[in-house]
Order: structure tokens, then sequence, then C-alpha cells
């Protein structure tokens, strides 16, 4: 009301009814109401919001107790698996390398090795238990710890870094590391992953010859991944590949894609599902 009579009075009206609104003296109001109306405001809205709260918490409540902390609800939406590799540098998917600069080659080296120190195989013996290839590992039982197979680094053989510490780049052939990060799909659609590999643009001729330690499939035996809870030892299969004889000087696109029933790999918004693409340049 005050507002709009402020035009005829001075401020100091405007003043003086502004503090008598605020806190009136005659009438005990603060803000034009009593004690007592606020108090039953804020009560009224205490209990409205304390009940909307209980509701929220018992709805949530009643929700998780249809989840299982062990299985995925909605096994058939989990996405095909993705493909990372190693070496993986600078954020970038180039190999880039002179054979006879050390330094061009050697932070590709570190980081294979960091990565397979997970994959020793003392750790791996002391962790993990050997299964049976080639079958998937099922185990059932809903709330037990899963156990997890082993995949010892000794298994890449050229490519484990023990015998040829440089993974083959001190050689100018090079190896790199494939795993899949989306491991968690369900059994009912279990695919026999294979790699292939192609390349783009034609430039086919100068990758020569592959070799795949310890084979170009991930082994169905690490399948399926129960998820890190009670999966915690759960160790990725890889794949290693090795580039034996590629043309030197040539700055070539390679695509490594999974194979296999249910896999979407030509997936032109994501390079990485169920593929890979990265440059090799390999000079003298
Ligand atoms: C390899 O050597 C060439 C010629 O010396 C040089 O231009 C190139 O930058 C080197 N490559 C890398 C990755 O350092
Ligand atoms: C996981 O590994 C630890 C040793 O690092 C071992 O004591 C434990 O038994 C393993 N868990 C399973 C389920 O294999
Ligand atoms: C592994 O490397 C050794 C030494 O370079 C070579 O003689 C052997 O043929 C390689 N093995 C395979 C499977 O290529």
């Amino acid at each position: 009301m005050f507002i709009f009579d402020m035009a005829k009075k001075t401020w100091g009206d405007v003043i003086r009814e502004m503090k008598i609104f605020l806190w009136n003296p005659e009438t005990r109001q603060c803000l034009g109401r009593t004690a007592q109306s606020w108090g039953l405001i804020l009560l009224f809205y205490l209990v409205l919001y304390t009940f909307l709260a209980g509701m929220f918490a018992f709805c949530l409540y009643i929700m998780l107790l249809t989840l299982s902390p062990y299985t995925p609800t909605y096994r058939d939406r989990v996405a095909p698996p993705g493909v990372m590799m190693r070496p993986y540098i600078r954020n970038t998917f180039n190999i880039a390398f002179n054979i006879s600069q050390r330094v061009t080659w050697e932070p590709y080296v570190e980081n294979m090795e960091h990565f397979l120190q997970d994959y020793n195989d003392a750790i791996q013996e002391s962790k993990n238990i050997v299964c049976t290839p080639g079958q998937y590992f099922i185990q059932e039982e809903e709330s037990s710890i899963k156990q997890a197979c082993q995949f010892k680094r000794s298994e890449l053989l050229n490519c484990s870094g023990i015998d040829d510490q440089t993974f083959g780049f001190s050689l100018g052939q090079p190896c790199i590391l494939l795993k899949m990060n989306r491991v968690c799909f369900p059994t009912e659609h279990f695919v026999y992953l294979i790699t292939i590999f192609k390349l783009q643009k034609g430039d086919e001729s100068h990758l020569h010859e592959i070799k795949f330690y310890p084979s170009e499939a991930f082994d169905p035996m690490y399948f399926p991944y129960y998820g890190k809870r009670t999966h915690v030892n759960y160790t990725q299969p890889v794949v290693a590949v090795q580039f034996t004889s590629v043309s030197r000087n040539h700055n070539m696109n390679i695509q490594c894609q999974l194979n296999g029933q249910g896999i979407i790999n030509d997936y032109n918004n994501d390079r990485f599902l169920g593929r890979i693409i990265f440059t090799l340049n390999i000079g003298e």
C-alpha cells in the first residue's frame, strides 16, 4: 500500500511506515503477522517438507530393494564394448618414432611397462586362478565374491616386455595392446570377440605382417565381468599386436575392430565403439 502512496509522502514517512511494517510494537506484529501466526506457518511448512522428504526416502528405498547390487537391472541396454589401446601418451593415438633415436620411443615403452605391472606373472598367480580357455567363466551364485582368471604378461611372448624390454620399438617392430573398456555385458548375448584390422584409404600394402599374442581373440574365459564390487581381482584380457615389417616413413591410419555377434564397429559418431583408430609412423 505504501508503495502506491509514495509520491505524496516524504521519505521520512515511508521509512517510518516501513519500520512499523517490520515490527509493530502496538499489535506486536512482525512483517504484518503475529508471532503465533508465524509459528503456525513455520510449523505447516516443517510438517509439509518432512512429509515430502519422507515420501522421497521411501520411494528411493523401495526402488533400491528391487535392485541387486550384483547384476545390472537393464542388461539388454548395456552398451557394446569400446576399445582402448596402449601405448597412450600425450592424449593421442599417434605413434611416431625414429628407431635410432631412443628418446622418440622411450615414452611409449614406459607407458606399456606401466600398464603391464598388474599383469606380472607373480601378481597374477597370487590373486587369480587358472581357468579353462575357450569357455565362459560363469559364476552363478548371486552374492558371492567372484574369482578372476589369470592373465599373465608372459603369455604376450614377444610383446610381453620380458625378453625384449622395449616391446619391439628398438627394432622398429612395435607392439600395441588392445583392451575392451565396457565388458560388463550380458551373459545371454555373449560373443566370441576377434580383432581384425584394416587400413583406411588404401595403404594396405605398407602393413605387411601382423602378429597377435596370445591370440587374435579375447578368450571367453575372461567373461562375464561381474563389476568391480564383486569381481575384485578381475584382470582385463588384452590382445597384443605386433607390426613386424611396416614400411618406414609412412603415416598410416590403422583401424582395429572387434568382430563378433552384436558388436557395433562402424558407428561414425564414436570411433571407440567396437574399434580404435590410430596412426603409426616409423622412421629409421
Ligand atoms: C624422426 O627423424 C626425422 C628426421 O630426422 C625428424 O624430422 C622427425 O621429427 C623425427 N620423428 C620424431 C617422432 O621425432
Ligand atoms: C584377490 O587378491 C588378493 C591378493 O591380492 C587375495 O588375497 C584374494 O583372495 C583375492 N580375491 C579373490 C576373490 O580371488
Ligand atoms: C620373437 O622374437 C624372436 C627374436 O626376435 C624371434 O626369433 C621370434 O621369431 C619371435 N616370435 C614370433 C612368434 O614372432
